[in-house]
């Protein structure tokens, strides 16, 4: 089978999981990359054996043998660039989230659809063995009716994290620790959960020298009757501590956790079988906060591509958790609850 040639836009700190997945899946080809840096995108060509490099993603995305592009730029650039992506005729992989506002990432929904291309947003811990454990646990109706869940995220980004480049922190071009950090795990809640009914939420920046929150957090109502709470911040002292899911149902109890929602910390069913001596093969050991999901993710796409089908986190899925957060901050703008 020919293969997927793939581009990378923003060549920062995320970037490399793109590229050692495209690296590592047989079906892909990293063809070129792109930063405004141009150091940048020739180190990235260099190092993950690219053909091209360019500094302006417009010419980047004139290539003609390129099918696919990884938008790993500012939060804010996103939509833009996955919008002109999808007008090229490229489909599009966007880190998360995938846009700022409702607008922009319902934008980038159309323009795929209309360009007849496909769209997945990073949120790739929704491959993490320990989560996929856990939703099929959901989807096999193991905890009887659902009765409250919580996402927690005590992390630490000291200044230095945010001076180290301009858009970060900002509300044009990334967020807080809602935004930023802690949609992940949202996401994660909000999948497990179902449909949110409401949220009320209050947002504080104590520490850092930023325009966004470094400290947020929110009660929900879902539509199923549960009720759901989020902590999230980038303040605590001295490194980061956890991501942790608790998911509670009358007839089970399961709570991730780790430092990144990678380990089963709590699990727990009326129907426990024989599973508890095997829990162990779904715990994972991560180098990182950015965990291995990266690697599930791409080869999905790809999946999706050469199947035609849809991408399993597609734009649909990623606007959700967007959603949740600009909520929690229009709730903590004007002090009331938000029904959605
Ligand atoms: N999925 C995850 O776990 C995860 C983790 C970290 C970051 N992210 C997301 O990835 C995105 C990038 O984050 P990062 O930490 O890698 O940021 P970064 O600042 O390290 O990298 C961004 C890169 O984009 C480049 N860039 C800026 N404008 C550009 C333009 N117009 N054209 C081409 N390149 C341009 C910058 O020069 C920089 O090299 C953010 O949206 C962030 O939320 C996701």
């Amino acid at each position: 089978m020919k293969k997927l040639n793939f581009g990378i836009i923003g060549c920062g700190r995320i970037a490399y999981k793109h590229a050692e997945a495209i690296k590592k899946n047989e079906k892909a080809n990293l063809l070129c990359v792109c930063d405004v840096i141009e150091e940048r995108a020739v180190d990235y060509k260099d190092k993950y054996g690219a053909q091209e490099h360019y500094t302006d993603y417009h010419e980047l995305l004139k290539n003609p043998d390129l099918n696919v592009v990884s938008i790993c730029t500012p939060s804010g650039m996103h939509a833009e660039m996955g919008i002109a992506a999808a007008i090229a005729g490229k489909h599009v992989i966007v880190e998360k989230p995938m846009a700022l506002s409702l607008k922009d990432a319902d934008e980038l929904i159309k323009a795929c659809d209309e360009n007849g291309v496909k769209l997945a947003v990073c949120f790739q811990n929704r491959f993490n063995p320990p989560v996929q454990k856990l939703r099929h646990a959901l989807e096999a109706g193991r905890f009887g009716k659902l009765t409250h869940a919580s996402a927690v995220i005590r992390w630490f980004r000291p200044q230095d994290y945010y001076d180290q480049a301009p858009w970060r922190g900002t509300l044009a071009n990334d967020g807080g620790c809602l935004m930023n950090q802690s949609i992940h795990n949202i996401d994660l809640l909000q999948w497990m959960m179902g449909p949110v009914e409401s949220v009320f939420g209050y947002t504080t920046n104590n520490l850092r020298k930023i325009e966004c929150e470094d400290v947020g957090v929110a009660v929900l109502k879902f539509k199923s009757g549960a009720l759901g709470v989020i902590e999230a911040s980038t303040t605590v002292y001295p490194e980061n501590l956890e991501e942790t899911l608790n998911i509670f149902g009358e007839k089970g109890t399961v709570i991730l956790g780790g430092i990144a929602v990678n380990k089963i910390e709590t699990w727990k069913f009326v129907d426990s079988k024989e599973e508890n001596g095997s829990l162990g093969e779904h715990q994972q050991e991560v180098p990182n906060i950015y965990g291995f999901g990266h690697n599930a993710l791409i080869e999905d796409f790809i999946k999706a591509i050469i199947e035609d089908r849809k991408p399993y986190i597609d734009g649909r899925e990623g606007i959700k958790a967007l959603r949740l957060v600009l909520d929690i901050y229009h709730s903590t703008r004007s002090q009331k609850e938000i029904i959605f």
